[in-house]
């Protein structure tokens, strides 16, 4: 069971990434045979894929729900859908939804769930790999200096990694994003000057689905993205992360590939596979 990344404690959250680091560098093989249904309610590459993936690798007996492609989508309730899988002998579930806290509408006893994203509220697998992708770099997430740029109010990855990394110490969390989508009582920094300062540069998608206003990012990147101009102000051991998808000419420029050895963007997608199959594994 995994809702909130609070459900785990600073000494578990170490423990689960060292762990998915051993079976990363030592390709282990864990089996879990249960049978899981993976609900998608909201788009997905990388977690449903991982998932899945992570799934077949463990040899489980899986089975996927798709929004558009299931009772769902003729306003069944996701309590009811659950129950229905229930009475196929399915307990665990990996859950993606555009409702906040889905999982207390879902009163039923012995059932599993791993959540994969509750609106702009939690996403706790991302949020240990990224800290697994930090710690692969640095060997701690003890006295880091960490810039966050984005659409931070409507991210549940800034969510789930700011109560991350707020159990480690020392870490000094930056956070800029431009005047439209700023929130009260959180103070903001500028971008480009805090570029050179800082181990690690989260970056963040501009989150347009969740917009009630549109938001006009012609210009963005100038001020709140990585370009050719910016990156190479990056100190040498410092990382690049974006937990995907990139909105490519925004957050990130057009012309920035993946080959810099700072860019830890693909490291964070194959880290998904292997925080999602120790998870699993644990079921
Ligand atoms: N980072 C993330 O959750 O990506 P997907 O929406 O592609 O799963």
């Amino acid at each position: 069971m995994l809702l909130d990344i609070d459900d785990l404690s600073k000494d578990k959250i170490l423990s689960l990434i060292k762990e998915a680091i051993l079976i990363k560098n030592n390709n282990a093989k864990i089996i879990n045979k249960k049978s899981i249904v993976n609900i998608f309610i909201e788009p997905s590459t990388r977690t449903k894929i991982s998932f899945q993936k992570a799934q077949k690798d463990l040899q489980m007996d899986v089975y996927n729900l798709d929004f558009e492609t299931s009772s769902l989508d003729k306003n069944e309730d996701l309590s009811d859908t659950i129950y229905t899988l229930k009475q196929y002998g399915i307990n665990n579930f990996v859950i993606r939804s555009n409702e906040e806290e889905y999982w207390k509408k879902i009163n039923i006893k012995d059932i599993k769930i791993i959540n994969a994203g509750d609106g702009k509220n939690n996403h706790p697998t991302q949020a240990l790999i990224d800290a697994m992708t930090i710690y692969e770099s640095f060997n701690t997430l003890d006295n880091l200096k960490i810039l966050i740029c984005g659409d931070t109010k409507n991210s549940r990855v800034f969510h789930s990694f700011k109560k991350l990394i707020q159990k480690f110490s020392n870490c000094k969390l930056l956070i800029s994003t431009p005047d439209k989508l700023k929130e009260k009582n959180i103070e903001y920094v500028d971008f480009n000057n805090n570029l050179p300062n800082v181990d690690v540069v989260m970056m963040l998608r501009i989150q347009s689905e969740r917009h009630t206003e549109k938001f006009d990012s012609n210009k963005y990147n100038e001020k709140f993205g990585i370009n050719k101009n910016n990156i190479i102000k990056l100190q040498k051991n410092a990382i690049l992360l974006h937990p995907g998808p990139i909105n490519r000419g925004v957050e990130i420029d057009n012309d920035i590939g993946y080959e810099n050895p700072q860019i830890k963007i693909l490291d964070q997608v194959k880290n998904g596979l292997y925080i999602r199959k120790l998870l699993l594994g644990k079921l």
